[in-house]
């Protein structure tokens, strides 16, 4: 089930059964030389789309622009300063508690944007602990690379050159999605450089086409098929841990 196509009538009878929701959180930035700016936030709402088709689970609208400053240099990137995402996420928090929601899945598509949402974890948390009172959610943050037998598989499809941005497996996840907007473009290396991740200008110089340590060359739809697939089964095993969790005594 999708909240942005749901009624407010509908969203009230699920709460009524279910406390649980995810909301996929990514980035718009640079991806290399063939893949999308809308990777990192298309990945995680692709599969979190795909897995609600297979299961009773609510996924909320996708949270698509992140922590990208240092890929500001490359055309059609669009950040938030780490101090506007962590507020932007407390607002997205406190609507979706107001409402009832108890336990709020972050499915993430961003490195970039790990320390921030922590931040902004802590920052909720805070909140509560400074009244003395109960949250009254619990909040918890998945990168979808991270999902049960994702990063197995990944090894498996690409044993050299996954590299940790503009990789084959997050290009190839776009491609089994929209198969009409595949690219190709001839670069070298092959391989791309791996190194420190500064500022903008600094990240230009050192990965000058965009990629990290990657060869986008080798994804395919089919291997992105793969990854969606078991990366869905895994985000419904993963929420419905997190859902059953026990409070403690
Ligand atoms: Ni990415």
């Amino acid at each position: 089930m999708l909240l942005h196509m749901s009624t407010w009538s509908e969203i009230e009878q699920y709460l009524k059964r279910c406390r649980s929701i995810v909301i996929p959180i990514g980035s718009n930035e640079q991806h290399g030389p063939i893949g999308l700016l809308g990777t990192d936030w298309m990945c995680p709402e692709i599969i979190a789309h795909h897995a609600q088709k297979t299961a009773d689970i609510l996924v909320g609208p996708t949270f698509n622009i992140g922590m990208a400053q240092h890929h500001i240099g490359f055309a059609g990137t669009i950040t938030l300063r780490p101090s506007t995402f962590i507020a932007a996420i407390g607002d997205w928090v406190r609507s979706l508690a107001a409402h009832g929601f108890e336990k709020i899945f972050f499915l993430n598509g961003h490195g970039g944007n790990i320390a921030s949402i922590e931040a902004a974890f802590s920052e909720l948390y805070a909140e509560a602990s400074f009244a003395r009172r109960p949250a009254g959610f619990a909040l918890k943050l998945c990168n979808w690379w991270d999902l049960e037998g994702v990063a197995a598989l990944a090894n498996k499809q690409f044993p050299t050159g996954h590299g940790v941005h503009a990789t084959p497996s997050e290009i190839a996840v776009t491609q089994w999605a929209y198969p009409e907007a595949i690219k190709t473009a001839d670069y070298s290396p092959k391989i791309a450089n791996s190194g420190p991740i500064r500022e903008a200008h600094d990240f230009r110089l050192r990965f000058p086409d965009g990629r990290m340590g990657s060869d986008p060359a080798q994804a395919t739809p089919e291997k992105g098929g793969e990854l969606v697939m078991l990366a869905a089964q895994s985000l419904v095993r993963e929420l419905d841990l997190f859902t059953c969790e026990s409070a403690p005594a």
